[in-house]
């Protein structure tokens, strides 16, 4: 089968289309037939080196976390799903990005779902959904999202609404439509935003959530007042001033992803795809995504 590899750190020019054997789904797995594969910031930190000493990969290394398609293999002890059928789930740790693929975790797609839409909602569904239960957020409450229009961000806004949860969101001036879209109330991320926020929830916030990773953990501290309730998936250094990280996944993901696709099932749920970029474009692709600047998800599509 085709696939994306590397074998060193660098830019994305090192992306290479390689044949290799297809792999094979081991027991509790399943192996599909790509038919999209949604792109992460992950994706280019690892290729780039970022990531290199504490998430050190070995190579040659595939790409890719999350992917939906067609059920061509099922693993020993696997009798929810069957050949044949349209899945969406995370991959086997970098190998989303081939003609088949692995998936470790999976939920069926629901009638209406694009295979676009379904191969980019994996680690977004997952992400929003961890993190929501991290901070224990709960209806009525007021939650901050620091970086909210990205892929992680558009999850977290609908879950947390679904919760019943106030929302107030940072973005760029230009993405604030997008938000209110979303349902949450747009502030932007320039300095000041204790005073926003102050103006916005004169009720006070119950918890925060850091995306963006921009360096504003003390800031959020101090809005909601107890570091214990904020929480970033972004900066590796938020336990430094009181508040917490998180970095791997749950234990079911499953749950979060069968929760997403019955809400998208219901008109409930919405995940906007900013570009769709063939295979052959990968490399583009993670250009686009290491900008910080996606409102949404972008997604490769499989020909
Ligand atoms: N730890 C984990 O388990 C985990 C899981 C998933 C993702 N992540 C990480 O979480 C981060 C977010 O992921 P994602 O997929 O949502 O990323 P993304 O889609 O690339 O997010 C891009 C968004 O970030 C916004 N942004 C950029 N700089 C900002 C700033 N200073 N303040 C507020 N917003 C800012 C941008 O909005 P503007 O254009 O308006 O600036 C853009 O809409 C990434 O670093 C990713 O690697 C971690």
């Amino acid at each position: 089968m085709k696939a994306v590899q590397y074998s060193e750190y660098g830019t994305p020019d090192i992306l290479r289309f390689v044949e290799i054997d297809a792999p094979h789904a081991g027991p509790g797995q399943i192996r599909i037939t790509v038919k999209a594969a949604g792109v992460n910031p992950l994706d280019w930190k690892l290729r780039s080196g970022l990531y290199r000493d504490f998430m050190p990969i070995a190579f040659p290394s595939g790409v890719g976390a999350e992917a939906a398609g067609i059920v061509d293999e099922v693993g020993d002890g696997v009798s929810d799903v069957s050949i044949g059928d349209a899945v969406f789930g995370l991959a086997v740790w970098r190998t989303a990005m081939a003609e088949q693929a692995v998936l470790t975790r999976w939920a069926r797609m629901p009638d209406g779902m694009s295979f676009e839409v379904a191969g980019a909602l994996p680690i977004i569904a997952e992400s929003a959904t961890r993190i929501l239960d991290l901070v224990s957020i709960e209806s009525g409450e007021t939650l901050l999202v620091a970086g909210a229009a990205g892929g992680v961000g558009t999850a977290v806004i609908q879950l947390a609404r679904h919760r019943g949860v106030t929302v107030i969101g940072t973005a760029s001036a230009p993405k604030h439509g997008y938000l209110r879209e979303l349902g949450a109330i747009p502030t932007t991320y320039e300095p000041g935003l204790s005073a926003r926020i102050r103006e916005l929830a004169p009720q006070g916030v119950d918890a925060a959530l850091d995306l963006a990773g921009a360096g504003n953990i003390p800031e959020l501290v101090e809005i909601v007042g107890n570091g214990l309730r904020v929480l970033s998936i972004a900066d590796i250094d938020a336990p430094k001033y009181g508040a917490l990280v998180t970095t791997s996944q749950g234990e079911h993901p499953e749950i979060a992803l069968a929760n997403v696709a019955r809400l998208y099932a219901e008109g409930t749920f919405r995940l906007p795809i900013e570009r769709t970029f063939p295979f052959e474009r990968i490399a583009e692709a993670q250009e686009r995504s290491s900008t910080g600047r996606v409102a949404g998800k972008l997604v490769i599509a499989m020909t």
